[in-house]
């Protein structure tokens, strides 16, 4: 446990509008996968916009300590993962980095055997990785789990994973990122039927047809790989993070702002964008990587968090926020994380008038929350403590920072450049 009282903490004091235009950076929930897609490539590769967060230095940790050499310049990464050893990623970090665990799908590809500790379950839930495991299986893996280290491996004199067509019961993001890496190097094609399809999908498929792989139908449910045998340099940019973006089109919204965010994909926002407008806001496309929000009376609407194309759970916590403050009664269900809605008690404490029952959360609008100190539980819900602080009246101290730092670059500077008055202490 983190000890909470040395830690710094958010300092805001509510009520002030916003102006002017925030720069989104590159998108954590590609980033972190297109790094350990990179496992995959013997040679060189560059990785540009990769947002500065807590878990991209964990998952540097993590390669480094597989054998990669990373060379960070910016937000552009250098990395060479020609001589590594599979078996070589540290407990303590890995299991502390849910995303890092996705690494199997490329080591066993690329080496047919590693080692690699589970992921631990996190505030938001217990985080299962079966459908990893089944899919890996499917494809000729033996896989062991014992004392939380995976150990997989590939038999066959070639040692080289075997195509297969694989239904995943659920659109996990994580497993079907997992099992697209492993089938570019697999012999033969794999089907991935009920596939994620998150716009970070396309993104590491894209990343690795850049790199040689042949890979097609990615963004949709059903994704075929042709396995190839071995797959080359590439120099990509990480798309721009949606999720911060949403974040911050909220921030407008929450103080009734007028403000640009700048790149983004706007067809990555669209169930972000269809709430704003259904809760009362404008959302403008000044070019087709530029959006405005323009505020209006805020007015309740029901949320369900569905994968992709629904809407995302990553956004739940922050229209949590915003709903607590839009006149009449909203209904949030969170259908994908069994408890992601541990920042409702942080909510109440501010004001808001929400009741829980089982996944729902029944929010009837107040005309303003109080400023209040408040404990952040997890990454989106500290964003969403954050953004309840810019529009709550009086002072609101956020404790729990190392949740938001891991998704967040910079937050409070892109705030204050906006005009909000934060401060961290
Ligand atoms: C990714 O997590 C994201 N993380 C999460 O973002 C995001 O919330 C989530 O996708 C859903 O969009 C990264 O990309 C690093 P899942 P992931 O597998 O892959 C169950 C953030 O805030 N499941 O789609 O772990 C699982 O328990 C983070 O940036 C299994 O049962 O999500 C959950 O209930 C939080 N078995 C549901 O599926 C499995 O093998 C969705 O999980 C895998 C998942």
């Amino acid at each position: 446990m983190v000890n909470e009282q040395a830690q710094p903490v958010l300092e805001i004091w509510g009520g002030n509008s916003l102006k002017g235009e925030v720069t989104i950076s590159g998108a954590k929930n590609s980033a972190l996968v297109l790094m350990a897609g990179s496992l995959l490539c013997p040679e060189d590769c560059r990785l540009r916009n990769v947002p500065d967060l807590v878990d991209i230095n964990k998952m540097s940790q993590i390669l480094t300590a597989l054998g990669v050499k990373l060379t960070k310049n910016g937000h552009t990464l250098d990395i060479d993962a020609r001589d590594i050893n599979p078996t070589k990623a540290p407990y303590d970090i890995v299991s502390k980095l849910r995303a890092s665990f996705f690494a199997i799908g490329a080591l066993l590809a690329r080496f047919g055997n590693v080692r690699i500790p589970l992921p631990g379950g996190c505030a938001i839930g217990a985080r299962p990785v079966d459908l990893h495991v089944r899919g890996l299986q499917a494809m000729g893996a033996q896989v062991i789990i014992e004392s939380g280290i995976v150990h997989a491996n590939v038999t066959g004199s070639d040692r080289r994973l075997q195509g297969a067509n694989i239904y995943l019961d659920y659109p996990s993001v994580g497993a079907t990122e997992t099992l697209l890496m492993a089938a570019t190097l697999a012999k033969g094609e794999t089907v991935i039927e009920n596939a994620a399809q998150e716009p970070e999908i396309v993104d590491l498929a894209n990343f690795c047809i850049a790199m040689g792989a042949k890979i097609s139908g990615a963004g949709t449910n059903k994704i075929i790989i042709s396995g190839v045998e071995r797959l080359h340099s590439v120099d990509y940019r990480v798309i721009p993070d949606r999720i911060e973006a949403g974040t911050f089109l909220v921030a407008g919204a929450i103080t009734q702002s007028e403000i640009s965010i700048f790149p983004v994909i706007p067809e990555h926002l669209i169930p972000v964008i269809a709430k704003l407008k259904a809760i009362g806001c404008q959302v403008i496309a000044e070019d087709s990587d530029r959006l405005r929000l323009i505020p209006g009376a805020l007015k309740a609407t029901d949320i369900e968090t569905l994968p992709y194309p629904g809407f995302p759970t990553d956004m739940q916590a922050q229209f949590m926020a915003l709903l607590s403050v839009s006149e009449g009664y909203s209904v949030i269900s969170e259908t994908v994380f069994e408890n992601r809605l541990r920042h409702v008690a942080e909510l109440q404490r501010m004001g808001a008038d929400i009741r829980l029952k089982g996944h729902h959360a029944m929010i009837n609008g107040v005309p303003f929350l109080s400023g209040a100190p408040v404990m952040a539980t997890d990454l989106r819900a500290s964003a969403a403590l954050v953004l309840a602080g810019l529009a709550a009246q009086g002072k609101t101290i956020v404790r729990g920072l190392h949740h938001l730092d891991r998704g967040y670059e910079n937050i409070e500077s892109k705030l204050v450049k906006l005009g909000a008055n934060i401060k961290r202490v």
